[in-house]
Order: structure tokens, then C-alpha cells, then sequence
């Protein structure tokens, strides 16, 4: 089995703009630094020049703003994005009004954005990048909350992607909702798309479709646990990462769209569910995720999943 490795990808440059020549790496001569006890990957300014061989089966540590343009045309099967929520929560702790435990949400600065505009703007370039990346069949799954789903849907079709459906991803262990001012809010959804309308002979494994739904029809509601017990990843009794999707959301996304030795490319990967799951479906896959502590963290779990 190949060994993840992360590439270092400092930018310095805002997330927004359009990429800048590649950054020289400290003390080298090439863009990208390996890691410690990685293997360096050497990256070309010329676009033809990357070999696919060079991206898969790894995570990319850096911007997907900025990595993104600089992999080849045409080099993902099936791409799964799990972009920032943008909730907007206040600055401070929250509290339930009667029982004052505190509120979990997700209040990481990866989240945070001055505006919708500036929401906006991430998305339209990140899905544009994206698209480039796409083979001509390949297919596209965005997930997200009532916070942000409808802000990507009507971003895709603007940017021309032909939504196949959406998916209910209904999970049996919600978080009550105490408050009693609102319904409980129990889904995600899943927006899955190819590029334009006219692509034909995307994958759909039917059978799969029909096992994950309940009942004999493929069903787009999809009944799975949040991710907790022993997948969870904690550091000191703490979540690592607010949003780790289960795995078995990954499974049922990867095994329906894909075919094996397909390559999967998640360019927001958080913790790598999906790298995890592609790897154990036998799936190559391409990750990009920007904070360090994450990358480790999907080091880790590729290992341990190369190794069970
Ligand atoms: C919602 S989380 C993904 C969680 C993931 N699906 C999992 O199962 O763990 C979004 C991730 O995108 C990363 N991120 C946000 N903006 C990024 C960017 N411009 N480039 C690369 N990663 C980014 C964040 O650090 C965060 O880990």
C-alpha cells in the first residue's frame, strides 16, 4: 500500500486572488518541502509537468485555492467537498437557556468569513477549481447545513453543474434541542452534480443505491449516526475536529459514485474521512487540507488504516 505523505504549501497570498507563481520553499529549490518522515513532492510551474503519480494517495498540505490550479486537468473520478459552514456564531460561549451546558458549535477560524459575499466568493472559485479537475463523467458531492446548502446549489448551477439529486443525510442521533423555539435540527444535505446537463454515463451502482435507503427503492434519504465512540478523534478528551463525517456517510458516497482504482479528491479534507474510506474501498484519492494539526491527524488514520 502507498504511504500518505503531506506536502508543506506556504501562499502568503489571500485566499481569493488569483494564484501567484509558486512560492520557493525555505533553504530549497522546490515549492513543496516533504515533511518529516515524508517523502518530498517536487512540483513543476508548468502545469503539463505533474504527474498524477505525484498527487495520489496523499494530502497536500496548503490552500486548495492555491493547489488546486496547479493539478493536472481531468484528474478526479469523483470529488466530495465538506466546505466551511460559515454559522456565524458570536464571539463567546454559548449556553442553553435552562440546563446552561454549553453550546458545541463549530467556531473554528476556518469557518469564519467577513460576509456572504466574501462566502460567496470562496465557494464560486473553489467549485471553479474544482470543475477544472473533473473528468468529463466525473460527479460532484457538496455537503452541507439549512446554513450554507442553498447558497452552494444556486452557486452551482450559476457556475453551469447539473444537479442529479440532493440526499438526506437524516441523523438518528441529534442533538435534542432544548430550546423549544425551533425544530430540532436533525439533517444535512448532500447535493450531488456533474458538470453540465448534457454529461450521460456517469457511475451509479443501483444495487448499492437501494441498500443504503431503506426499503427496495434507492431512496435519497439516507438514515447514519453522527460520528462518535472510538471514530471519533479527540485530543485530551476533546474532539480534534468539530465536523468529522462518519465513515459511514463516506462509505455509501464512494462505493455508489465510484468505481475501484477510481481517484476521489476531497480539497477541504478535515480530519480524511474520505482519504480513509477511499483507501478501504481500494479507491486512489487526492486530499488538500489547510491546518496542520488536521493533516497530521489524516496522516495518522491513513497509516493505521493501511496497517488494520
Ligand atoms: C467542514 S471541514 C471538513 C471535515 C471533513 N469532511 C471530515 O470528515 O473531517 C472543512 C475543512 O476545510 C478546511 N479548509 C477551510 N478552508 C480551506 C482552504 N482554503 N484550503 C484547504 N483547507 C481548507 C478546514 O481546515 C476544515 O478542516
Amino acid at each position: 500500500m502507498d504511504k500518505a505523505v503531506a506536502s508543506s504549501f506556504s501562499n502568503g497570498v489571500e485566499p481569493t486572488s488569483p494564484p501567484a507563481p509558486l512560492p520557493q520553499g525555505e533553504g530549497s529549490d522546490t515549492p513543496f518541502l516533504a515533511r518529516e518522515g515524508g517523502e518530498g513532492v517536487r512540483f513543476s510551474e508548468e502545469h503539463e509537468d505533474f504527474p498524477a503519480e505525484h498527487f495520489l494517495d496523499r494530502v497536500l498540505h496548503g490552500d486548495a485555492l492555491h493547489i488546486l490550479p496547479r493539478l493536472p486537468e481531468s484528474l478526479a473520478d469523483m470529488v466530495f467537498i465538506d466546505p466551511p459552514y460559515f454559522l456565524q456564531l458570536p464571539r463567546k460561549s454559548l449556553k442553553r437557556w435552562k440546563v446552561r451546558t454549553e453550546v458545541n458549535g463549530v467556531d473554528e477560524e476556518w469557518d469564519r468569513f467577513g460576509s456572504f459575499e466574501e462566502y460567496d466568493r470562496f465557494l464560486r472559485q473553489l467549485l471553479t477549481e474544482v470543475r477544472r479537475v473533473m473528468k468529463p463523467k466525473a460527479t460532484l458531492w457538496v455537503i452541507g447545513t439549512y446554513h450554507n446548502i442553498h447558497r452552494i446549489g444556486a452557486i452551482l448551477q450559476d457556475l453551469g453543474y447539473w444537479i442529479l439529486n440532493d440526499v438526506i443525510w437524516f441523523k438518528s442521533n441529534a442533538m435534542p434541542n432544548w430550546l423549544n423555539v425551533r425544530f430540532t435540527n436533525a439533517t444535512e444535505t448532500l447535493i450531488w452534480a456533474v458538470k453540465e446537463r448534457s454529461v450521460k454515463g456517469y457511475t451509479f451502482h443501483a444495487e448499492i443505491a437501494r441498500g443504503c435507503s431503506e426499503g427496495r427503492l434507492a431512496l435519497n434519504v439516507w438514515r447514519i449516526p453522527v460520528c462518535n465512540g472510538k471514530e471519533r478523534l479527540k485530543v485530551n478528551g476533546q474532539k480534534l475536529h468539530p465536523t468529522q463525517k462518519p465513515e459511514a456517510l463516506l462509505q455509501r458516497v464512494i462505493a455508489v459514485s465510484t468505481n475501484p482504482g477510481d481517484v476521489v479528491l476531497d480539497p477541504l479534507a478535515g480530519t480524511g474521512t474520505t482519504g480513509v474510506v477511499a483507501r478501504r474501498l481500494g479507491r486512489r484519492f487526492v486530499l488538500i487540507e489547510r491546518e496542520e494539526r488536521y493533516v497530521e491527524a489524516i496522516e495518522r488514520r491513513l497509516e493505521e488504516e493501511t496497517n488494520h
